[in-house]
């Protein structure tokens, strides 16, 4: 073929083309129109009377071309373990892309679940919908805690100069470090010492747990402190005070715990002897301590003790009246009671007990450890 009539034929065709995109002309030999993108083909050209068509319909029908045979075609829907990433629209199909933690398999054609690395496994890529995750095992120095299909291989934590290494670091569990200085768990990368130099610390610490170790011998202690407390705390609390003790003795026994220093209790309310003790007997501090005690900010206080023993409200506020507020007037009150016939210590237990007062029984041990409030 000779150049011209290739170039004039090639003229034909781009004329031909310009003036009938769709290049089909129907049986009245008029082009055929085109239906543009979103629009499908519903009646074919004839007769000259063009193509008919019509909308696609969103979100059900779409027409991604321009055509003068094609119809919209149906949205396509996403398959199982599928989501959406763009939605149907008359121009365009849905787009749908495998969920998290699965990928599109080729071979199946379908989204498959990726692989779950477990511990001591980590992912060459995470999974992704276009990708499984491939589990290799965690190389020298790195691990893996987790059971999961994304997560990698993690550098094993370094101890630095100032930590001891408590637990080499396993594939499947971090290093281990102890701060020389401050007993406390390290668990980030905070290394800056080669592998080697942790492994020459963990010999050097020669023991691989020394924190249960630790822990132990911080519990013995504190144990043994608290038993060696209570145990003399008990037995001096216990020692009988009044064995040879009789009605006679308690005058002595009683002026004995006034003056000695000798650390020993005893119970006035449950002591046999004690309870027929008077509270004029009883020692200067113990009164002081009572006092003070039952003139302090309290819903139940002296007045109510009054009260219980017999003293009416007109006394009671004389009482007050003489001595202002306070201990003044706790103290006019016990000093009068004391001295009045059932002034016992035994009626005064009853009494506290009655107004619900046991912690001020409490106060009338005579101990003479220093167990002062004032
Ligand atoms: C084409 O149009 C004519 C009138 O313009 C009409 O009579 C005829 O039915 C049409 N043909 C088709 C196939 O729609
Ligand atoms: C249709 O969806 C495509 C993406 O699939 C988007 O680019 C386009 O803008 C959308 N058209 C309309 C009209 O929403
Ligand atoms: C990892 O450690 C093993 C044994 O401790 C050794 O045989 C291997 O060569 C090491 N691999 C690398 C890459 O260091």
């Amino acid at each position: 073929m000779s150049p011209l009539p290739v170039l004039f034929l090639y003229i034909f065709t781009v004329c031909v083309s310009a003036a009938c995109p769709s290049q089909h002309y129907d049986s009245s030999g008029a082009c055929c129109s085109q239906c543009p993108p979103g629009e499908g083909v519903t009646t074919p050209c004839s007769d000259g009377n063009g193509t008919g068509c019509t909308a696609c319909v969103p979100g059900q029908t779409f027409s991604n071309s321009r055509s003068h045979t094609e119809q919209c075609l149906d949205c396509t829907g996403c398959g199982a373990n599928m989501k959406v990433v763009s939605p149907c629209n008359r121009t365009h199909d849905t787009v749908c892309e495998c969920s998290a933690d699965f990928y599109w398999d080729e071979e199946t054609s379908r989204c498959e679940r990726c692989q779950i690395c477990p511990p001591g496994f980590g992912a060459v890529e995470a999974c992704s919908p276009r990708q499984d995750s491939g589990c290799v095992a965690c190389p020298n120095m790195t691990y893996s805690d987790v059971d999961s299909p994304s997560a990698q291989c993690v550098a094993c934590t370094l101890c630095t100069d100032s930590q001891v290494m408590l637990q080499t670091c396993t594939s499947i569990s971090d290093t281990i470090c102890l701060d020389k200085n401050m007993p406390q768990l390290i668990g980030a990368n905070v290394g800056r010492t080669t592998p080697a130099d942790g492994l020459l610390t963990l010999k050097d610490a020669s023991g691989q747990n020394i924190i249960p170790v630790y822990c132990s011998i911080m519990g013995a202690v504190v144990v043994g402190l608290i038993v060696y407390v209570a145990v003399k705390r008990w037995k001096t609390c216990q020692k009988p005070q009044g064995t040879k003790s009789g009605p006679q003795g308690t005058d002595v026994e009683a002026q004995k715990n006034q003056n000695n220093d000798s650390g020993v209790c005893v119970d006035p309310c449950t002591t046999p002897s004690g309870g027929k003790t008077r509270v004029s007997e009883l020692s200067s501090s113990r009164l002081r301590d009572l006092v003070f005690t039952l003139s302090l900010q309290h819903p139940v206080n002296w007045r109510h003790l009054a009260s219980e023993l017999g003293y009416d409200i007109a006394a009671i506020d004389e009482f007050e009246q003489g001595n202002n507020n306070g201990p003044g007037a706790a103290k006019a009150f016990l000093v009068h009671w004391s001295r009045m016939e059932n002034a016992t210590v035994d009626n005064l237990c009853q009494a506290l007990r009655a107004i619900g007062r046991q912690d001020v029984i409490g106060l009338l041990q005579e101990c003479n450890m220093g167990r002062h409030l004032v």
